[in-house]
């Protein structure tokens, strides 16, 4: 049977694009994308879910305690057996709930080189700060903001014509393949977790 995953997302929805490419080309086998949530009803990432015929749905968090709006999150992932939770541009830190709902089972995707730059605008964080090397980071997902053990990671070099859009360019092209990646070796169950570390190893089924 397929792995189900849940794709949660608040903006334009590459990341989700990317995963849903790789399901389609095998490159992520056994696997679909049972539902796409997002707290934000305009975000375009549901409207592209919708075209590829996607179940697709906003969630609006506005005016909601952040556990109870995680309850609501969680009973639809649940409802679409979900096995997997993808944060893919998902603009909401998780509540205990939510991560303990789902243990070891809640990705998300990051455009920095974590621990380094967490939080907004990641890319810009970096350029001002003068790093020569830049990237991105798939992580399991805990109740703190983009922490939690490092599954991927993958590195982009600065170059001095660099901009904070050519920059988050060639970050988000690492994104859409690293997050792929990640995405099997979970599913694949192709890891141990050791401490922080996540160790590669050669795998039993989710
Ligand atoms: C990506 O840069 C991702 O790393 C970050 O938010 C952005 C989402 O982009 N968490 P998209 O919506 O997947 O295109």
């Amino acid at each position: 049977m397929n792995k189900r995953l849940g794709v949660l997302l608040s903006g334009r929805g590459s990341n989700f694009e990317a995963l849903a490419d790789s399901i389609t080309a095998n490159r992520i086998p056994n696997a679909e994308i049972a539902i796409v949530l997002s707290n934000r009803e305009g975000a375009p990432g549901l409207d592209r879910a919708k075209s590829r015929n996607i179940p697709a749905r906003a969630i609006p968090s506005k005016g909601l305690e952040r556990e109870t709006y995680d309850r609501e999150v969680v009973a639809v992932l649940n409802e679409h057996k979900v096995d997997l939770v993808c944060l893919a541009g998902y603009m909401r830190l998780l509540s205990p709930y939510f991560v303990g709902a789902f243990p070891n089972g809640i990705l998300n995707i990051h455009p920095s080189l974590l621990p380094s730059f967490p939080g907004l605008e990641s890319q810009r964080q970096a350029l001002e700060y003068g790093v020569k090397f830049a990237g991105c980071t798939v992580h399991f997902v805990d109740e703190n903001l983009d922490a939690g053990p490092i599954v991927l990671q993958a590195v982009v070099p600065v170059n001095d014509d660099d901009t904070e859009d050519s920059l988050s360019a060639k970050i988000l092209q690492e994104e859409h393949k690293i997050y792929s990646e990640a995405v099997r070796i979970v599913l694949e169950g192709r890891y141990k977790i050791e401490g922080r570390r996540v160790l590669h190893t050669n795998g039993r089924s989710m």
